[in-house]
């Protein structure tokens, strides 16, 4: 008799992480292409085989990490990196016969564990213009059935790089009170005039979470470590959900030495949107359009070019995401270090002058 595998297992998609052979300059993932703060290094380094032998215990951390944030453990939890959160909330609402709605194109991880669950995606496409995308509150609003248990949301957005008003989304988190509204704020610290976002609305808003992770502007990937922020109601519920270990000691000392090294990640976000600026200006000087970005990359449209311009940088050793599965002719690239960017616009001037 064979093993009985859920159903909603059987149809899932699987999702290979396209991670094999990546050596060169990193703009394919949005990642940190600076590393993670020396802090971060030493607290690692500081950490004896006494400690390693013991399981996880991240309460001081958590605590140094939520302050952080303005919050305290009442309203945050650690996760193991923000894809962790995703699939706790997912699994504390969803269920076969459920449904969630995912504005896209979006971050693949939603569907991945919406789907997980049994639960039915309802798809909500962003509007498009040559310039930007906009969130479609009206459309979100029109999606909603008495079935809908979670609406998972990115701003900045992954891949398009635009902000929805943090007033918008919490306006749909009060049409909604009901409904679990996931805010998804991977980016918000390349924000360039305000990386608050949506932090401390969510004490008042019981049905509102953001989540944040230390994968990009902390350059900690490798370490697996997000930051989901909840209502003191909601909270415990999701605490109690929760993998009791999911969160390493060595993920815990890094983010709390990351999050006190400030200066650090100012530095880092400053580069980044010095870098934005200038893959931008480049990519109007060639005239290939892109949509505006808040984030940590640019999204262009490179049309009948996208092969040619990611191969082309590949072999010149510059990684960057073909997007053409999301958009006929996108090309996602990475903004880290200016040095970095100023290699990457040469490259896409010559490749692009052919
Ligand atoms: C919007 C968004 N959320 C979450 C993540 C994943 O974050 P983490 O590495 O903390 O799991 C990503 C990674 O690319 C992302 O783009």
């Amino acid at each position: 008799m064979p093993v009985q595998i859920r159903e909603a297992i059987i149809a899932l998609p699987a999702y290979p992480p396209p991670i094999a052979g990546r050596t060169g300059l990193r703009l394919d993932f949005n990642e940190n292409t600076s590393g993670c703060s020396p802090s971060a290094l030493r607290a690692l380094a500081g950490i004896d085989g006494e400690t390693v032998a013991r399981y996880p215990d991240v309460a001081t951390a958590e605590m140094a990490i939520a302050a952080a944030y303005g919050h305290s453990p009442a309203s945050a939890l650690l996760t193991n990196g923000v894809d962790d959160a995703l699939l706790l909330l997912a699994l504390t609402v969803l269920e076969p016969g459920t449904e969630a709605i995912i504005p896209e194109p979006g971050f693949a991880m939603y569907r991945f564990y919406a789907a997980q669950l049994g639960a039915r995606v309802v798809a909500v496409p962003f509007r498009r213009s040559p310039r930007e995308f906009v969130t479609d509150c009206a459309a979100l609003d029109r999606a909603v059935t008495p079935r809908t248990r979670i609406i998972f949301i990115a701003s900045p957005n992954n891949p398009t790089g635009h902000l929805t008003p943090a007033a918008d989304l919490l306006a749909l988190a009060q049409r909604w009170p009901d409904i679990l509204i996931c805010v998804d704020e991977a980016y918000a610290e390349f924000v360039a005039d305000d990386a608050t976002g949506l932090l401390p609305c969510v004490l008042r808003q019981p049905n509102l979470v953001v989540t944040r992770t230390f994968s990009k502007a902390y350059g900690l990937a490798g370490a697996r470590l997000g930051c989901l922020f909840a209502h003191p109601d909601l909270l415990p519920v999701l605490r109690k959900a929760h993998s009791p270990y999911s969160v390493s000691t060595l993920a815990a000392a890094c983010g709390a030495a990351a999050v006190d090294d400030k200066a650090w990640v100012r530095a880092y976000r400053r580069e980044v949107i010095a870098s934005r600026a200038l893959l931008q200006t480049t990519l109007d000087e060639l005239a290939i359009p892109y949509w505006c970005s808040a984030a940590n990359f640019v999204l262009c449209n490179a049309g009948t070019r996208a092969r040619e311009l990611t191969a082309g940088l590949r072999a010149r050793g510059v990684l960057v995401r073909d997007r053409g599965g999301d958009i006929a002719g996108a090309v996602r690239i990475t903004c880290g270090r200016v040095s970095q960017t100023e290699s990457a616009c040469a490259a896409i001037k010559e490749i692009w002058h052919g």
